[in-house]
């Protein structure tokens, strides 16, 4: 008798264990902070058009690289051309590149964040007369005509996270309370934030005021229209960005938030299993605790039942 009462006590919290399950990740989406995740690759343009290995601009492209390396100890924006300006430039053999860091990183952040652009938009566009690499918070560009001040308000990539439920209306509320902010900021660099809601928008240094807010004005108008709804979301156009997050109590789990690295949903899992693994834990005590005292009951009923007390 106490066997089966055990067994099913048993079978009854496993199946409170397994329902109560709490590996429950909350996903940044996308990740709107500085910190580890600064390097983290966003996406690559490559040009189809390549140049021939051992040319005149092969060379300009490695000077050019190596020079745009060595320029981040000093700015956070920077343009170049090689051979340098002044020297009359010859087509095909003449490279304009730049490189932007994010307005909020520090120069030592953004000289290594600058550094693995370099190598990995080498690696990403072998041979092709353009690249353009953008990191979570800096970005590489490079090119065999002058671009330099030229609007582009062409989409690259956009994403929106999972839609929000219907009981967010006020973090609903608050992403657009942060987008309208970004669009009725002025400058080149905005952030906007509103509780648990955080949003970013930058133009390429390039551009003057005017493009710049041109530019802006696009990118959020998308970002509200497209992913207003969502989560989180961002849209990247040639000349500027913009990218909002909910974070917190708010957030659901995004599918698949890995496009901008999933490292915080996998230290979220093991913390989970960690957790799941303490309450399992707890309840087999728990359970052993009470067959100990079952048998004790068991012992005194069966004394009491010698005595006719129980039946
Ligand atoms: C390029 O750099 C030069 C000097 O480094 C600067 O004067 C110029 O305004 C820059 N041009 C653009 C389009 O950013």
């Amino acid at each position: 008798m106490f066997k089966t009462t055990t067994t099913t006590l048993l079978c009854f919290l496993l199946a409170v264990v397994i329902q109560a399950d709490p590996s429950s990740p909350t996903a940044t989406y996308p990740p709107t902070s500085t910190g580890s995740s600064t390097d983290t690759y966003v996406y690559a343009v490559c040009s189809p058009a390549k140049y021939s290995p051992g040319s005149g601009y092969e060379t300009n492209l490695n000077s050019l690289f190596s020079s745009l390396a060595s320029s981040t100890v000093l700015s956070r924006y920077t343009n170049l051309t090689v051979p340098a300006a002044g020297v009359k430039p010859e087509q095909g053999v003449t490279v304009y590149g730049l490189f932007q860091c994010q307005d909020d990183l520090d120069q030592t952040s953004c000289s290594s964040c600058v550094s693995r652009a370099v190598s990995q938009v080498g690696t990403l566009c072998p041979t092709s007369y353009a690249g353009y690499l953008q990191m979570q918070s800096c970005l590489v560009r490079y090119d065999k005509s002058s671009f330099f001040g030229v609007q582009d308000k062409a989409v690259v990539i956009k994403k929106c996270g999972q839609s929000m439920g219907f009981n967010d209306q006020d973090a609903l509320t608050r992403a657009g309370d942060v987008m309208g902010s970004l669009g009725s900021g002025s400058g080149p660099y905005r952030i906007g934030g509103n509780g648990d809601v955080t949003g970013v928008a930058q133009c390429m240094r390039d551009l003057s005021a005017s493009q710049c807010q041109d530019c802006l004005a696009d990118a959020i108008g998308r970002l509200r229209s497209e992913c207003g709804m969502a989560q989180g979301g961002y849209v990247y156009l040639y000349k500027c960005y913009a990218r909002f997050s909910v974070s917190g109590s708010h957030a659901r789990q995004t599918p698949n938030p890995n496009f901008f690295g999933g490292e915080k949903d996998d230290k979220d899992d093991n913390n989970g299993v960690g957790k799941t693994l303490a309450i399992i834990i707890g309840i087999i005590t728990l359970v052993i605790l009470l067959v100990v005292f079952l048998a004790f009951l068991g012992k005194q009923c069966r004394k009491l039942q010698d005595e006719k007390w129980c039946t």
